[in-house]
Parts: structure tokens; sequence; C-alpha cells
């Protein structure tokens, strides 16, 4: 397995049509980035495979949709608008803005800056003369919470009633519809609410290509229990989240778990899965109890009750929540680094992303070999295989550039149309990993690869 640096891989995705950089015409907009063909076949992808695990395969899942803007309420009872912010400062002299706990972080690692208070922080900073990363001065300002939340309004009159905002997290929606989706569903306790969708954050030091952006998509999954129930079910999703990221490929070795000092306002537990990129392992999955902290602040904001009641023993109470959640970019960004693979051939070097093919945005390439002979044989099996599987279909060049083409794409299969094909109904099928031919009949391929993508 071949390493590839960050700087690589943004060029490579840039090159292959994974992500581009957002508005890149006019230069940019920082820190924001566009899914390619190949990118959005493979998130998507990858938000399918999350559906499947979290939601198709448990009888009390259920997947809703809620919009990204909610009533500012909402985030009043959520605790965002008072306590969702990161500590900055401000450097005196160049006047750049820097988060105090990764300023302290990145100069002593011992330090653990998520165990101070913004006292102890400024103290640090002051008594180390911690240097301003980019102009080398210490001089900083006091620090200053920063409310990660965008604020946008709606209407015609910009006042302080039209602000709403931008949803900071999924969760919310989820949690707002519980008795909806009660009822609706006529559920018990233990039953989950999952969605995929955008969330944003003013995030103070984005950076590291997709890792940290202001607009990403997060896949959040959330269990209703009984309180008492809730520390079983959380050491269940820690597992089970774990067990997911590695069903599409990931290796143990380049995961690990990282249980939480500090929490955050909502939680009484909480553990982060990091992913192994080349700046440092990184969260790409976070399992959270929540405790009733949720719904009793949606009671009570609300006035609507939340209170469960036992349909056994009549007991009444507020449900627990533990929540699963994963960033699909940072997923995303964690199975390309996992796939990409180098390979030193006799007539030179081979890139090959080996995404499972479950996860691949091709399944199957299928390439004429002589374009005005074999096209539309090759026509025909495009039209017969896109019923089932997304298709890529490369008519120029060599065969073996043809290959190479469709190996940094990840597709798992090439299927080439050529005279046996016309004389006696049988294809060459080659695989990516191995490249190993076999011959097969037309008829055979469909069932092939569906036994193979599995
Ligand atoms: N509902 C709980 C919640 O939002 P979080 O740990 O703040 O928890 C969940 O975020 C996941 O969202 C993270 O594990 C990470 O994968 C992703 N995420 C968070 N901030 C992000 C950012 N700025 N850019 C990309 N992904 C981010």
């Amino acid at each position: 397995m071949k390493k590839i640096t960050m700087e690589k891989m943004v060029n490579l995705c840039k090159a292959q049509g994974f992500i581009f950089q957002g508005s890149e015409i006019y230069g940019g907009l920082a820190n924001t980035w566009d899914y390619g063909p190949l990118g959005a076949k493979l998130k998507n992808n990858i938000k399918d495979s999350w559906r499947k695990y979290f939601i198709q395969k448990n009888k009390t899942a259920y997947e809703i949709d809620a919009d990204i803007l909610m009533n500012p309420m909402v985030w009043e009872a959520s605790g965002h608008t008072s306590s969702f912010s990161d500590p900055l400062v401000d450097c005196k002299h160049c006047k750049n803005r820097f988060r105090a706990d990764n300023l302290i972080d990145d100069f002593d690692a011992t330090a653990v800056a998520d165990n101070m208070t913004s006292e102890d922080m400024v103290d640090f900073i002051k008594e180390k003369k911690i240097p301003c990363p980019v102009c080398g001065k210490s001089d900083f300002t006091d620090i200053r919470e920063f409310n990660l939340m965008f604020e946008t309004s709606r209407g015609v009159i910009k006042d302080d009633k039209s602000i709403v905002y931008l949803r900071p997290e999924n969760a919310q929606g989820e949690y707002v519809n519980y008795l909806n989706v009660k009822r609706t569903t006529r559920s018990n306790l233990p039953f989950s609410i999952g969605q995929i969708g955008k969330a944003f954050r003013n995030e103070i030091t984005p950076g590291n290509f997709t890792f940290r952006t202001i607009e990403f998509d997060q896949m959040e999954f959330q269990t209703f229990c009984k309180p008492g129930e809730d520390s079983k079910l959380y050491e269940f999703y820690k597992n089970y989240a774990k067990e997911y990221l590695m069903s599409l490929g990931i290796k143990e070795e380049n995961l690990r778990y990282h249980d939480h000092e500090k929490l955050a306002h909502y939680a009484k537990a909480a553990c982060d899965i990091e992913y192994k990129f080349p700046f440092g392992f990184g969260e790409i999955s976070g399992t959270h109890n929540r405790t009733d902290y949720d719904l009793s602040r949606h009671q009570e904001y609300s006035g609507e009750s939340m209170e469960f009641i036992d349909p056994e023993t009549n007991e009444r109470y507020i449900p627990y929540i533990i929540e699963s959640t994963i960033g699909a970019d940072r997923l995303t960004l964690a199975i390309l680094f996992e796939a990409y693979d180098e390979e030193e051939l006799e007539n030179g070097t081979r890139e090959v992303m080996r995404f499972s093919p479950k996860l691949a945005p091709y399944k199957v390439a299928i390439l004429p070999l002589i374009k005005k002979m074999h096209t539309d044989k090759a026509n025909e099996l495009f039209e017969q295989l896109t019923e089932e599987f997304a298709v890529s279909f490369d008519a120029s060049g060599s065969i073996g550039k043809r290959y190479r083409r469709q190996d940094v794409m990840g597709t798992p299969f090439c299927i080439t149309v050529d005279d046996d094909t016309l004389n006696n109904g049988t294809v060459t099928i080659r695989d990516r990993d191995t490249m190993q031919q076999e011959t097969l009949k037309v008829e055979e391929i469909t069932n092939y690869i569906k036994e193979k993508i599995k």
C-alpha cells in the first residue's frame, strides 16, 4: 500500500474529477469544494452504504429529510446560540485570527487545551510566550467566544426578528420530529431516526482539503431509549460505527477510538473514531450519549410534552438519546486515501484506486477494441448493463491506456468488446486489482458483476 501526500491527493482529485475547488473560475472561495463526476458518485455510494447499514438493516430505524432552516427557538433550546463557540484570539501585530486551543495544542502537545478554561488558556499563552504562527510575535488579544453558526435573514427587511440560522448539525431535525415519527410509525422504545444532509459552521481555521470545511454533509443517527439502557446502546453504537467503516474497506490499523474528556454542552459521554490521514489522526465519526438533554430542552422551550409512557408499566420519562454521527465528506476523504495505491509494472507505474466495488464510482467500463467495428455491439452492452450498474464507456486510445484510466478512476472491471463478441458472443473481463482476464458469455456478465460487488 503506497502512501500519498495531501498535496498529491488534492491534485489527483482535480485531475481525475473527484473534487474541484469551489467557484474555481472566480479564483475559488476559501475552503469550499465541489464534487466532480467521480466524486459525486463516490460520495453518493457512501451515503447509500450508510442508509443500508444504519436504516435498512434495522427494523426500527426511519430516515427523514428535515429542512436546513429551522425555527430559531430550536437553537435557543439546543444551547447552540449560547454554547456553540470556539475560543478566538487575534494577533495584535498581524491581525490574523486563531483558535486559542489550537495555538496551545500545536505549541505543546502535552498541554491539552481541552481541559483548560478561557482564563487558563490566556495565562498559558502569555506565560509560554506562544508565538503567532504567521508573524512570530507573541501579542494576542484576550479570548472572545466566537459562535460558529451561520446567520442569514429571511424576508425583505433585515432586522432581528428575521434572523435564521443554517443548521450547524442535523441532529436537531431528528429531535424536533421525534413525536411525529413515533406517532406515524407507532414506535415503542428504542427506535431510531436518521438523516443525511448539509450542516454549516463558520469554522475559524478550516483546512486540510475537505476535512474541515464550512459546509459539509453529515450522516446522523439518533436512537431514543429508556434511561438506564443508554450506556449499553452507547457501547453498541461505538462498535457498530467502527464495523461500518471497516465494511467499506478501511483497515482497522488506520482507525482508533478517542474518548472525550471535555464534553460538548449536551453530552454525558462521547467517543470519536479517528482515521489516520497524512496530517495525523482526525475525527470522522462520533458516538455521543446526549442523555435527555435535547428532548427536555425542547419540552421546556416548545411547551410540547416529550414524555414517553411505557405501555406496560405506565412509567413516564423523557427518552435518552444515543447519537451516532459520521461526516460524509471526511469519510469520502478517508476512503480516497485508503484506496490509493501505486504499483511498479514492467512498463511504468500504475496508479490505482482500490475502492471496495460497492463504493466505486463506476462498477464496470465497456471498451470497444476498434471503434469503427465494435462500437455498435458495445452500445448494446452499455444499454443492457446500465439497467443494473453505473457503467463507464471509453472508446479512445490504446486498450492499455484505457485500462490505466479506469484503474485510477477505481473501476473494478473492464470489458473489452472485440471480434469474439461479434462472432460468438463472448467478452474479456479484466479485474482491476489482479489485472487477470477472464472470458465470459455476454449473458453471464450481469450476474458475474453482481456477485463480485455484493
Ligand atoms: N450532531 C453531533 C455533531 O454535530 P460533531 O462531532 O460536531 O457532532 C459530527 O460533528 C461529524 O461531522 C464529525 O464527526 C465530522 O465527521 C463532521 N464534521 C464536523 N465538523 C466538520 C467540518 N467543519 N468539516 C467537515 N466535516 C465536519
